[in-house]
């Protein structure tokens, strides 16, 4: 099948033969449209100023007048033959295309809803509340400092010498300019010093927050993590107070068999000092005995930096890291799940720890 191309002869209007075959061609090719976009470019091509039939019918100006009431009607007919081709094919593409469209677009009414994730808390918020719910529970506050820290709290009120090492780079962010003292709090002891000042007498305290160090990511260290601090003065507090404090908050934490143990240690802003070792009956390898954090008695020099007398008040704090209660909790292998964002390693802690 050839397609009348442009500048090919013009069929004479009068040439039944002719024009039989140009109406053929246009519809075949209408039968032949696939789509409706196809079967507008055939209709173009074949119906269009340019289309062969359109030339021959033009060409009715120049015949005889006896000649132009035959060819007049014969070109009548053949454009009558291509228009009704012309609809009838356009009824049934349209008629397909609308077939097609209904199953594509087939709404399954039926179907399960395909949900959204809703989200997760992380077990970070969650344990951190645990740990303030169990305060609170005992009538102690909550207490909150900033995270941009002047270094006076952060260190020299809580009796860090100058040279102390812990000052160093190496540990510390330090906030530009120098001269602003200004550094991204290394623990959430300050929040100690800042509840003496503000605080009335006595004081109950659990400080939570974030804390910041100079530490590379890696599976037991991240440069911000989380800390929960306890302070308590008052009147006759001794380490007696600190270490049944400890013990009915490990037995909430870890079950009623969990048991404390205090080793000398070394903090400037506590005397005595302890580390706080827990027995952990479901740790992996083994029941055992893990570090857990740091407490004492609050060294004197800090109660009298926040302005209290330590011939009449004493006091006890404690420290513990929240990533690391979670990491042998809850048997957390990598610190970095932790910070890594991903909604499934929060929806397999549920909203209770
Ligand atoms: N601030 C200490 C740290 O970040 C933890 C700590 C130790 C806090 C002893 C205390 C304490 O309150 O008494 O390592």
């Amino acid at each position: 099948m050839t397609e009348t191309l442009p500048g090919a002869a013009v069929p004479n209007p009068l040439d039944e033969a002719a024009i039989t075959a140009a109406v053929d061609l246009a519809v075949a090719a209408i039968a032949a449209a696939a789509t409706l976009d196809e079967l507008k470019a055939v209709r173009l091509a074949h119906t269009g100023e340019k289309s062969a039939l359109s030339l021959a019918n033009r060409e009715i100006g120049a015949l005889p007048k006896d000649q132009k009431a035959a060819a007049g009607k014969l070109m009548g007919a053949s454009r009558g033959r291509v228009n009704k081709a012309l609809a009838d094919r356009t009824v049934a593409l349209e008629a397909e295309n609308d077939a097609r469209i209904l199953v594509e677009e087939t709404v399954d009414v039926t179907a399960a809803p395909r949900r959204r994730r809703a989200g997760a808390r992380h077990p970070l918020s969650t344990l951190q509340d645990r740990v303030a719910d169990i305060f609170v529970g005992m009538g102690w506050e909550i207490a909150e400092g900033p995270e941009v820290e002047s270094e006076w709290f952060n260190f020299d009120a809580l009796n860090f010498k100058p040279d102390h090492p812990a000052r160093d780079m190496q540990d510390t962010f330090f906030v530009e300019p120098p001269e602003a003292h200004l550094l991204m709090r290394t623990h959430t002891s300050p929040v100690q010093v800042r509840s003496m000042l503000e605080r009335e007498l006595p004081i109950y305290v659990l400080c939570p927050g974030k804390v910041f160090r100079t530490d590379e990511l890696d599976a037991t260290h991240t440069p911000v993590f989380h800390q929960f601090e306890g302070l308590a003065i008052d009147k006759k507090l001794s380490m007696a107070d600190l270490r049944g404090t400890l013990e009915h908050f490990a037995r909430q934490m870890f079950g009623a068999e969990a048991q404390i143990r205090l080793r000398p240690n070394y903090f400037p802003f506590t005397e005595p000092s302890a580390e706080l070792d827990i027995w952990h009956p479901g740790a992996k390898g083994g029941p055992s005995w893990i570090e857990w954090g740091g407490c004492g008695m609050v060294n004197a020099n800090v109660l009298r930096a926040a302005g209290i007398d330590p011939e009449v008040y004493s006091g006890f704090a404690f420290g513990m890291g929240i990533e690391r209660t979670l990491m042998f909790r809850n048997e957390v292998g990598d610190m970095r799940d932790m910070i890594e964002g991903d909604v499934r390693f929060s929806e397999h802690f549920g909203m209770e720890i």
